[in-house]
């Protein structure tokens, strides 16, 4: 449990750094900081101005149409998805990368844009993965991304001028939990398992990495889902993805996630919400922001401010829907009214959790394999939509201790719709019609 609290923030830090490969010699040097949580952490202006050309050139590129000319036949890619480990805090995508194609698992991120995936050569600095290394010398498919690539993370820094001969833009990004350093290349990936859904897309712009923070276990790598120009749906195109978040405890059973016109909610209880617009500096650009009103417990409504989750004009506050966090963060005072609703209702003793769990509010079962009391279920009050979470989407239980899956955080912070709060929900985020659309069900039979 206690590394499902430290899977908690994802996407904090990116460092850019343009040099040249040849000769090693840093040409332009760039730093940019994205944080979850808006204000506290210091960039240089310089740093800033250098990001927002960059972004506002990326902006002004529309992805690659997945469609086919006439616009109808468009294509949709699926990968399957799973739980990573008993304990551990995030869902992974399948796909394959290069020519000929090699699988792997990747967590699925929609709080940060970059795909990326461990590269040979690498030695220590690298974690220990499930799938075979990728050699970027094996594939016949791979390219250095060109500096001046309206995806490279350097073109900003560029100013227009041409690049360096040999200009390869190295990067480091740094999440709420560890760091990855590499190259940025172009390659052909692979989506769908079986011949029939399979489709190859080439010159996907990613992270080689070749240096990584030990955090990354079960996994590959990560494929950012941000409303960024780097991440997989600005660069398929896609327009909209949906996915199905698995019983949290339950690493055997998969689900697909689809990203393109078939993916689609239909039938009863859908529930749909627009997206508020996320300020235009990054890393806030990348975050799906959504407007919560307020929180009941059963039937009770909790006395929140409706101003607590609000987007503030500064880009601070706000909350986010991240599928690459694991526990929600609420705002303390919106916490504080939860977790005295949740004490309100359960009489077993409280005990410190925090040690084991990293989080604030637990109770101590009669026995290691007691079975929790029965809670009502929560209710989010989105705009235009409740989405209801059963007690075992809000409460989490592990050898006798039994935990409020929530945290708080600083007032007028960002808040954070986690993964664990997502499991049995099949959820279509439709980035065309700025809305999010979500519906209770069984994902780990589809
Ligand atoms: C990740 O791996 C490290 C060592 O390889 C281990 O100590 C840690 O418990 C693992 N984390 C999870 C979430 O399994
Ligand atoms: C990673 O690759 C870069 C660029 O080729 C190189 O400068 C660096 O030394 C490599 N790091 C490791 C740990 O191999
Ligand atoms: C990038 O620079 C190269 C060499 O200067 C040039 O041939 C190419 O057209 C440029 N590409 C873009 C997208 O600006
Ligand atoms: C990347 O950044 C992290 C956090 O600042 C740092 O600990 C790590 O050493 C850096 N890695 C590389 C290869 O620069
Ligand atoms: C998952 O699979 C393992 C090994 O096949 C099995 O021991 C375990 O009971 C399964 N768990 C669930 C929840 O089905
Ligand atoms: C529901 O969506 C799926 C996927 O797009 C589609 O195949 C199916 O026809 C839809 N069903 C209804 C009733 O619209
Ligand atoms: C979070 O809640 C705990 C107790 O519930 C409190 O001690 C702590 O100060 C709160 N943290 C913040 C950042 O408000």
């Amino acid at each position: 449990m206690s590394s499902t609290s430290q899977m908690a923030s994802l996407a904090v830090l990116v460092f850019l750094v343009c040099g040249t490969l040849a000769s090693g010699a840093a040409s332009v040097r760039v730093g940019l900081t994205r944080i979850h949580s808006g204000p506290g952490i210091p960039a240089s202006q310089l740093v800033r101005d250098a990001l927002r050309r960059d972004m506002h050139r990326h902006h002004s590129r529309s992805g690659r149409e997945l469609a086919s000319s006439d616009g109808t036949a468009a294509t949709t890619v699926s990968a399957r998805t799973h739980k990573d480990l008993p304990n551990g805090g995030e869902y992974l995508m399948t796909l394959a990368i290069g020519t000929p194609p090699l699988s792997y698992p990747a967590v699925a991120d929609t709080g940060s844009d970059l795909i990326w995936t461990q590269c040979a050569p690498c030695g220590d600095q690298c974690f220990k993965q499930p799938a075979p290394l990728y050699n970027p010398a094996s594939s016949t498919t791979f390219a250095v991304l060109p500096c001046n690539s309206s995806l490279s993370m350097c073109v900003g820094a560029l100013a227009g001028a041409p690049p360096p001969q040999g200009c390869a833009c190295m990067y480091n990004q740094t999440y709420g939990t560890g760091w990855t350093a590499g190259v940025q290349g172009s390659e052909t990936f692979t989506f769908g398992s079986a011949a029939a859904d399979q489709a190859r897309v080439p010159g996907v712009a990613f992270g080689c990495s070749n240096a990584s923070s030990d955090d990354w276990n079960g996994s590959a790598g990560l494929v950012g889902l941000g409303r960024g120009t780097l991440s997989l749906v600005s660069q398929l195109g896609a327009g909209r993805f949906s996915y199905c978040l698995t019983p949290f405890q339950d690493t055997n059973s998969t689900s697909t996630l689809l990203l393109g016109p078939s993916a689609a909610l239909n039938g009863t209880g859908v529930r749909s919400t627009p997206f508020v617009a996320s300020p235009a500096k990054a890393p806030m650009s990348t975050y799906y922001y959504l407007n919560l009103n307020g929180i009941s417990l059963g039937t009770t409504a909790l006395s929140i401010s409706p101003n607590a989750f609000s987007l503030k004009a500064d880009g601070t506050g706000g909350l986010i829907i991240d599928s690459g966090t694991t526990i929600t963060s609420l705002v303390n005072a919106a916490y504080q009214k939860v977790r005295a609703a949740v004490k309100s209702l359960v009489t077993l003793p409280t005990i410190d959790g925090s040690g084991s769990t990293g989080l604030d509010l637990c109770f101590a079962l009669p026995s290691p394999t007691s079975a929790p009391p029965a809670m009502p279920s929560m209710t989010l009050h989105f705009d235009g939509a409740d989405m209801v979470l059963p007690a075992d989407s809000y409460m989490i239980s592990g050898s006798g201790v039994w935990c409020l899956a929530m945290r708080n955080h600083t007032d007028g912070a960002m808040s954070t719709l986690g993964n664990y709060q997502q499991q049995n929900m099949h959820i279509l985020y439709d980035v065309r019609k700025e809305t999010l659309s979500f519906a209770p069900a069984k994902c780990n039979t589809l």
